[in-house]
């Protein structure tokens, strides 16, 4: 099985080396990936979006599966083309992956579907919107921008003023464009965060092994909010029974909704939990793999990932036993100094070996590139340090060891990953 995995993340890069492991899997082409992933699989110079020369090169190459692993080609409709060209592609069509790219339509589906969520308001208007809000007169309040906005469209405003400038600044002055045409105002919630990737056919669906992100850019969870500078598998705090209320109450729900919609949702369905006082509710629902969620949750797969895939695009997963290890694992992402707001890019790296791979964990490169031998860094989140250990705290020494062999000029990454949330 020839395989193109389109993306260019340290998400990519772990969904590669577990491809990698597979006896199934030939050869591996990513586009348009990055120095470590080079490494591993040949990298091709072709945009995520570029449908065409996606179809051309997969033609070319006799490729039997396109994996579409980010978010923006998914809502693009990258994977109905594919599969219009007769080629078999994992990830969801356009109108299931609007379950991540429209937040209107995703609150919508779960009001529809009683499957529990923050409860809610749409708005098209700022005028509306504000009073609306002075009515509620309760704070904190979010704010929401309805479509993808890098992770950053989600605006917690603690008193009127700042749910006033999040108003503004997502409607009028379109800080995340067209994806501010509209916004949710919901309630805010409380309680610990779980993330839960899950995979499924539209007709099965079987989760994977909890996790934790940590998506601000300072320890305390402090700063601006990322991509996910960490994470931690499984999540403590989401035991046996939750995860049996979960499967009934949202995850089985949520993938009937989507036929009962005529959307049959087929690829990794992520679910962003918060455990309430009142119970589980979702905050959000991805239509990929979370990224660093991914580094911690494939590392910890058992089974041979080039079969739970092609089980997906078959639609027969409820043949496929998936086995998870009883290890931990923690992923501490190193970023560029600056990120998220501006940084320096084409800073050497130093500690890595030819592969970009250092003792005791496993590394996953997300921005970086590869030159003479030697690697850059090339982007915000530049590498994933994941290691594993019988116990979280195991886990999480392993990877701070390994991330203290690597340096590079204005390195930042998080201390206290796996400690905060610790379940006392
Ligand atoms: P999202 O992009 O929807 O995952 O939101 C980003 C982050 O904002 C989440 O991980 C939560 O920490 C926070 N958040 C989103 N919605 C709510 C809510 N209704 N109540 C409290 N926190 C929220
Ligand atoms: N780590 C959160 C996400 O991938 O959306």
């Amino acid at each position: 099985m020839d395989i193109l995995m389109l993306g260019s993340g340290g998400r990519e890069h772990a969904l590669i080396k577990k491809l990698k492991e597979s006896p199934k899997v030939g050869k591996l082409y990513c586009a348009p990936g990055n120095g470590g992933i080079s490494r591993d699989a040949e990298c091709v110079d072709i945009s995520v979006m570029d449908k065409e020369k996606i179809i051309a090169f997969a033609k070319e190459k006799n490729i039997d599966i396109v994996f579409v692993a980010p978010d923006d080609p998914l809502a693009a409709g990258v994977v109905d083309a594919i599969n219009d060209a007769g080629i078999r592609a994992f990830g969801p069509v356009a109108k299931a992956a609007e379950i991540e790219s429209s937040k209107v339509f995703s609150k919508n589906l779960m009001k529809k579907y009683n499957i529990p969520t923050a409860a809610y308001e749409v708005f098209s208007e700022p005028k509306k919107a504000i009073e609306y809000i002075e009515t509620q007169n309760k704070f904190p309040t979010v704010i929401k921008a309805d479509g993808l906005a890098l992770g950053k469209g989600v605006i917690i405003a603690q008193n009127l003023e700042e749910a006033k400038d999040a108003v503004k600044s997502i409607m009028e002055d379109k800080k995340f464009g067209d994806s501010g045409n509209n916004i949710v105002v919901e309630e805010f919630l409380t309680g610990p965060e779980v993330s839960v990737l899950a995979f499924t056919d539209g007709k099965t669906l079987k989760p994977m092994i909890s996790s934790m992100d940590h998506k601000r850019a300072l320890d305390g969870d402090k700063g601006l909010n990322t991509g996910g500078m960490g994470t931690i598998s499984p999540n403590p705090y989401y035991t046996a029974e939750i995860a049996e209320l979960c499967m009934n109450t949202i995850f089985m729900p949520t993938v009937e909704a989507m036929n009962k919609e005529c959307r049959q949702f087929k690829g990794c369905l992520y679910f962003g939990l918060m455990l309430t006082p009142d119970g589980p509710k979702v905050i959000e629902y991805n239509s990929r793999f979370g990224d660093p969620e991914a580094q911690v949750v494939l590392t910890l797969l058992k089974s041979d990932l080039a079969d739970i895939i092609n089980a997906v695009i078959d639609e027969n997963l409820d043949e496929v036993n998936i086995e998870w290890s009883n290890d931990c694992a923690a992923c501490i992402v190193m970023a560029s100094g600056g990120y998220p707001a501006s940084y320096k890019k084409g800073i050497e790296m130093i500690g890595l070996d030819e592969n970009g791979q250092v003792d005791g964990a496993v590394v996953f490169h997300a921005g970086t590139k590869y030159e003479n031998g030697k690697f850059y860094t090339n982007g915000g989140r530049v590498i994933g340090v994941t290691s594993t250990g019988k116990t979280l705290d195991d886990a999480l020494d392993n990877a701070y060891k390994a991330v203290s062999k690597i340096t590079f000029d204005g390195a930042h990454y998080r201390k206290d990953i796996g400690k905060t949330h610790r379940v006392k």
